[in-house]
């Protein structure tokens, strides 16, 4: 079963499509619609975080005995993309288009790496070592995803 896997790896293709679409309209010179959009994927973003750092990490952490292995390299990553879509924020409320590219894309290659690392190694950890709890985890990490105030049972 890799179901962890397969929910985070799938919410992660539509934190990236979210993403696509404010390049869309920065390419259009759309600068209102591309505020718009952002502030979509970064709540998406925010949501995939909160749901991490508050549910999945801690349970892993738990099972495992493992507080400072690859959680705590993906917490500090959290943290560094949290500033990175600040700098993209400002980018767009300025309408500045060169320090949109160039924030813009040290935030892609970040979470391209970042992404891999946990597909790849954490999630596949999480599927083998919190089998047992995976129906009780998945609707909790469904409501944080969508944002929902809902604190998961
Ligand atoms: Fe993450």
């Amino acid at each position: 079963m890799r179901a962890i896997t397969e929910f985070m790896a799938n919410h992660h293709r539509c934190c990236d499509g979210l993403l696509v679409a404010v390049e869309q309209a920065v390419v259009s010179g759309a600068w209102e619609r591309a505020r718009t959009e952002f502030a979509r994927f970064q709540d998406a973003m925010r949501h995939h975080f909160t749901a991490e750092e508050s549910l999945l990490f801690p349970l892993f952490e738990q099972s495992t005995g493992m507080y400072r292995g690859p959680t705590q390299v993906m917490r500090g990553e959290h943290g560094q993309m949290r500033q990175l879509l600040a700098g993209v924020a400002s980018a767009l409320d300025a309408r500045d288009g060169e320090d949109y590219a160039g924030s813009v894309e040290t935030l892609l290659i970040m979470m391209q790496q970042h992404n891999i690392k946990e597909e790849n190694v954490l999630y596949p950890m999480c599927d083998q070592h919190l089998a047992d709890q995976v129906d009780a985890l998945l609707p909790g990490l469904q409501s944080q995803i969508a944002g929902e105030e809902r604190v998961p049972t």
